[in-house]
């Protein structure tokens, strides 16, 4: 690592994978930023001082008399008319900080990337800032900010978000929604002027989180348009905006939410706020993918082969019976899985979902013998064992609740409105905290556990501290937060997947310290198709859990074929979660092809770069994963409904290189044509064809004339030798 103290004067253009971002540090205020986006290529000082100059605007009429630069921090005090970067006051005081930069550190990493450091003070309010910006290798910038209290009164903060500008040309937003069973949908609008603002005040991530919030040219898309996108990682309350002034100046910014009175800083005290993550592309296909590279080159992200899992909840819910478990666990070693999770139903008093949680200890009227019998089962059958809990949550029916109702988060003399029957334990007690530690340690320790599904059912509403009912989302994230981080330091080689109700706790802050997040409780393949899709536009598939279901899914009433079903889950961290005992045989042959086929690609997909093509008939979906080294890549054509046309044309196959020649042919089991046609496509009936990659990506394939909710998979490989 090489270190430099830039100096107080600096003007910095830091590049790194792809992508340039141009600080300006002259002038005594805080960092402003020039440029962030495509690679500038190399610039002289004198080069990059005549680029900050350009990019001045005039004065106008009815503005300050001096220019108002949108800063890192943007601040009231010079005169930025949007929303300040930090919000705060101590007795009424100290509210509108302008602070002076005191201190740059640059340290450029031996792997290509950048850290820059500013610190800035305001002595009259007393408040001291740090602003970190880093560039990874990858090319994803990281931003945080820090506020210290310099006074000897109390500092309330309110707000600290950084933002980054996005230039004229981003004309377009883009930023996702959902709902339980839907996640991840996404929603377009023009960048207008004022301010697009998603807020999340549901105390975990949220079903209805927007993962990124983009900026992006007039029409973008996965392949096509530059883009600017922008994460908030963190698993509370949060801001994402996207805000545009008069002056068109435009910017993406982001923080925590902190609710009144959540954050006051004593005398010396600090409050960081949230990682963000940004990142840019041409194409969100390029943004998402810098992404994924980055987070695959964090050291902990999991390097083994992603275990293929079997769930148990949709195979048999709270019917825990040690008879048909024993069944599910055969009948999962025999089609090939490697994980065998035992889900909810397991604790004391957990016959349903109305009471139990909180009572982690095994239910002895289920389990006499405790789990033992099953878990020796499951690991004489080569799986591992992994076990469903719900930390945080507790149901006023259970020991728990009823030994501590103290411990239950409440904003004043009453309790927040129930949901699933449960209330929130609220872990800033340092009892709750223990007692979960302890319960937790000693489950893992007992059945050598390797992997924890980690739900968190509820939002959390009124989340206050009893007896003052003070707001404690803030406290408590972190609470929850130095659990896991304590857990894992105990049992180092522990997995966790982080679920709420499905995709409700999906973020860059819960993913630091857990190995996957659970998609969605969608299993319908069609709903996945879309939740998978945009839920990868933050995560690689590795790090997405994707199961095939049963045949009729229970969240939607739909019946799918389980070849649809399969090809729908194989791109993700691959399981099932469907009563394989009630499988036909030739169903569970099946099947065990698929995960067959899963575990001979999954090095492939869960290291190569994700590619989503777009059709000019919405009815028909293409994504992909092609290997680093472009020697290989697999294509899923989904046909999402009925098309317009038939046949549906041609699509394209994006990503490949260009000279090479590859081999295209159906890869079994994902190879059969279900449609009304039966008279294949004239390349399908010769079974293979050989093409450059530049006419894959502009001429393509005919596609074949799919039944509605059916998909088709292509294999394509490098012929060698061949270059074109
Ligand atoms: C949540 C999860 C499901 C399942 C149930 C169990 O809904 O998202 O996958 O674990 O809880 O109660």
């Amino acid at each position: 690592m090489k270190v430099e103290t830039a100096g107080r004067d600096a003007l910095l253009h830091l590049s790194a994978g792809g992508v340039s971002i141009v600080v300006d540090v002259r002038g005594g205020g805080l960092p402003r930023i020039v440029h962030w986006g495509a690679d500038l290529g190399a610039l002289t000082a004198g080069e990059l001082g005549e680029l900050a100059t350009a990019s001045l605007p005039p004065l106008v009429s009815s503005v300050p008399d001096g220019v108002v630069a949108l800063g890192l921090l943007p601040e009231h005090s010079r005169g930025w008319p949007g929303t300040p970067g930090l919000s705060g006051h101590r007795g009424g005081r100290a509210w509108s900080p302008l602070f002076t930069v005191t201190d740059v550190r640059l340290d450029s990493a031996e792997l290509g990337g950048h850290r820059l450091s500013v610190r800035g003070l305001d002595a009259a309010a007393a408040l001291g800032i740090t602003l970190e910006v880093e560039l990874t290798a990858e090319g994803v910038v990281r931003l945080r900010g820090t506020v210290r209290n310099d006074g000897d009164q109390p500092f309330v903060v309110d707000q600290l978000a950084l933002g980054l500008p996005v230039p004229s040309e981003a004309t377009e937003l883009l930023d996702l929604t959902g709902r339980h069973l839907r996640e991840r949908q996404p929603q377009r609008q023009h960048f207008h002027v004022g301010t697009r603002l998603r807020e999340g005040r549901r105390g975990r991530t949220g079903l209805d989180a927007s993962l990124v919030m983009v900026a992006g040219a007039a029409g973008f898309g996965f392949r096509a348009g530059e883009v600017w996108g922008m994460h908030v990682a963190w698993s509370g309350n949060h801001r994402l905006y996207a805000e545009r002034m008069p002056s068109d100046q435009r910017l993406l910014a982001g923080g925590e939410l902190l609710l009144p009175g959540e954050v006051i800083l004593g005398p010396g005290q600090t409050y960081a706020a949230p990682w963000l993550y940004a990142s840019y592309g041409v194409g969100l296909d390029e943004m998402s993918a810098r992404l994924h590279r980055m987070l695959r080159a964090r050291p902990n992200h999991p390097r083994t082969p992603r275990p293929v899992i079997l769930n148990t909840w949709e195979a048999v819910y709270f019917d825990h019976d040690l008879g048909k478990l024993t069944a599910l666990a055969d009948a999962a070693a025999e089609v090939g899985v490697e994980r065998f999770v035992l889900d909810d139903g397991w604790f004391r008093h957990r016959r349903d979902d109305t009471a139990g949680l909180g009572d982690w200890y095994v239910d002895e009227s289920v389990w006499p013998d405790g789990l033992h019998d099953l878990v020796g089962l499951v690991r004489a059958r080569g799986m591992q064992f992994g076990l469903w809990v719900e930390p945080e949550m507790v149901n006023p029916r259970s020991d728990l609740a009823r030994a501590h109702p103290e411990w239950i988060m409440a904003g004043g003399d009453r309790l927040p409105p129930p949901w699933r029957s449960q209330q929130v334990l609220d872990l800033t007690h340092p009892g709750a905290f223990d007692y979960l530690l302890g319960r937790l340690d000693a489950l893992v320790t007992e059945y050598a556990i390797d992997y924890l599904k980690w739900d968190h059912n509820r939002d959390l509403i009124d989340g206050g501290h009893q007896p003052g009912g003070e707001p404690v989302v803030h406290a408590h994230t972190l609470a929850v937060y130095r659990l896991i981080d304590e857990l894992r330091a105990r049992h180092p080689g522990l997995e966790i997947e982080s679920c709420s109700s499905g995709g409700g706790r999906v973020d860059l802050g819960i993913l630091e310290r857990t190995d996957r997040v659970w998609g969605s409780d969608c299993n319908d393949a069609l709903e996945r198709q879309s939740i998978n899709r945009w839920t990868q536009l933050l995560l690689p598939p590795e790090l997405l859990g994707s199961h095939v279901g049963p045949a009729h899914s229970h969240t939607t009433g739909r019946r799918h074929e389980l070849d649809f079903r399969a090809g729908t889950a194989l791109f993700g961290h691959f399981g099932l979660e469907l009563d394989l005992t009630g499988l036909s045989v030739a169903d569970r042959s099946r099947l065990a092809e698929w995960v067959a086929l899963h575990k001979r690609l999954r090095a492939l997909l869960h290291s190569g770069t994700v590619v989503r093509a777009e059709h000019p008939d919405p009815a028909l979906l293409i994504h992909g994963v092609v290997a680093l080294d472009r020697t290989e890549a697999v294509f899923a054509l989904v046909a999402m409904g009925t098309g317009v046309t038939a046949p549906p044309g041609r699509i394209r196959l994006p990503g490949l290189d260009p000279v090479r020649r590859y081999r295209v042919r159906p890869l079994p089991p994902g190879d059969v044509q279900r449609g009304i046609n039966h008279e294949p496509a004239p390349w399908l009936r010769d079974g293979e064809v050989t093409l450059t990659g530049a006419a894959l990506a502009t001429v393509g394939v005919q596609a074949p004339d799919l039944y509605p909710e059916n998909l088709f998979l292509l294999h394509v490989a490098e012929r060698p030798g061949e270059a074109g």
